[in-house]
């Protein structure tokens, strides 16, 4: 017997969820510290011409094939190409989704820890400059125990919010976090820019230096603009599954990126004024928001206050990104083996408990890559994954649109909910075609200078 698939609610709720699977910590922990360390403008602009020309269409051919065949990414990818060998592009995102979850509910832990710091007043005494926050963050990260203790928490309730299915459990936290999320960093942005010395940090963000942009920059720019929107492992595939014909996908994938994009560039104003105008170092690496946000809490009136609600707030961000992640592999076993979604999503987000528990001791000196690498796990789980995983994944998915499936059948999709929608074929066609070349050209580039 098959159950009636999982629907959206509303629009709204589906575009909200959405942006809360793209609105990470993709945007808040990880583009402002990679862009302090390659070279800020520069590495924004490379950031925002990836969205516009990578994300784009392949964020539309995601939603697309997830609605078009009601299924998650292996079942997608098999069902519309008619043959076994494009499954494996499912695959590839199934494995990317246990890899990502790894290290990402690592950080998601951290978020937690960091909440309850800033309920116990612990950032109070801290002053701008000073070696104490990054001493705090070195000695919780340092310790055994406790990292794998928030970790396991985050999982938790990821497993919990997913068992409960798409409309009580994604979407109705999504509707509640996003709006409080935006409305959190406004304040923060505006507490920002009117610091003195808040210049600086606007200008390193906004006005590229070139020189500082390396090759490495621009491939951990294009493998960003993959992860902060999601991308290259079948979540929006996924999400845009319980999708019924009457959607716009056109306008809610514009709608998510612009919120994606926007909120990735106000956590930068927040952070870079600070950092500038309190004389940090902007490439002070993954550490940034856990280690110069602190000390700025201080400063502002009700700063304590303030700090709680930022760290719960990126804590929430992270959780809405997670459980589509979750999602992922979730829906792949409810799919394709049949199973029920309480028993997929226990056991499946307890063994991604289990080896992010792992990464999360790579941290602390228990790593178990040492004997070979001074690498640690959990670098290796995030490299791998924003860097070849998802582009490769998003690279094979145009691909899949272009030769397999078909550009006038992707059109077709589209016209679903936007009746006059009219494309010619052949522009279409040359976005992806571009899409491809970009991302192919850069993902070589990397391997070869990784190997030589
Ligand atoms: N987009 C999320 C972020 O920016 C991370 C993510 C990657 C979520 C891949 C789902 C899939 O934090």
């Amino acid at each position: 017997m098959t159950k009636a698939r999982e629907q959206w609610g509303t629009r709204i709720g589906f575009i909200l969820a959405a942006a809360g699977s793209a609105v990470g910590l993709g945007n808040i922990w990880k583009y402002p510290h990679m862009a302090g360390e390659h070279g800020g403008a520069a590495f924004t602009l490379v950031y925002l011409f990836c969205i516009i020309i990578v994300g784009l269409p392949i964020l539309l051919a995601e939603f697309a094939i997830g609605r078009k065949t009601q299924l998650n990414p292996v079942g997608a990818f098999w069902t519309l190409s008619g043959s076994k060998a494009w499954k494996w592009v499912g695959f590839l995102g199934v494995a990317a989704a246990f890899i990502i979850l790894s290290f990402y509910s690592v950080v998601g832990g951290w978020t937690l820890k960091y909440s309850f710091l800033g309920l116990s007043g612990a950032f109070n005494e801290l002053l701008p400059g000073s070696e104490a926050a990054s001493q705090m963050y070195d000695a919780f990260i340092a310790k055994p125990f406790e990292p794998v203790l928030w970790h396991l928490i985050f999982m938790g309730l990821c497993i919990l919010i997913i068992a409960r299915g798409v409309k009580s459990g994604i979407e109705r936290w999504s509707k509640i976090l996003m709006p409080l999320l935006i409305v959190i960093l406004v304040i923060l942005v505006i507490r920002g820019v009117t610091l003195e010395g808040a210049a600086a940090g606007l200008e390193f963000l906004f006005k590229p230096k070139w020189g500082d942009l390396d090759a490495g920059g621009v491939v951990a720019a294009l493998g960003h603009s993959f992860f902060t929107i999601s991308l290259g492992m079948g979540a929006m595939i996924t999400y845009g599954s319980y999708l019924t014909p009457k959607s716009d996908l056109i306008r809610s994938s514009l709608a998510i990126i612009v919120l994606d994009t926007a909120i990735a560039l106000m956590a930068g104003i927040a952070i870079f004024t600070a950092v500038f105008a309190f004389g940090q170092d902007p490439a002070e690496g993954e550490g940034l928001i856990f280690v110069v946000l602190p000390t700025l809490f201080p400063q502002i009136p009700g700063g304590s206050f303030f700090a709680i609600l930022f760290f719960f707030l990126l804590f929430l961000a992270a959780l809405t990104s997670a459980v589509s992640i979750l999602e992922v592999v979730t829906a792949y076993f409810i799919d394709e083996k049949g199973w029920d979604r309480v028993r997929a999503t226990f056991l499946f987000g307890g063994v991604i408990a289990a080896v992010g528990a792992v990464a999360a001791l790579s941290m602390s000196g228990y790593n178990i890559l040492a004997p070979i690498t001074n690498f640690t796990f959990f670098n290796l789980l995030n490299v791998v994954s924003y860097k070849y995983m998802l582009p490769i994944g998003g690279f094979l998915t145009a691909v899949f649109v272009l030769a397999r499936w078909g550009i006038p059948q992707f059109i077709e999709e589209l016209k679903y909910g936007l009746p006059g929608f009219k494309a010619p074929v052949a522009v279409v066609a040359a976005f992806f075609i571009v899409a491809a070349i970009v991302v192919a050209y850069i993902i070589i580039q990397e391997i070869v200078a990784v190997v030589s």
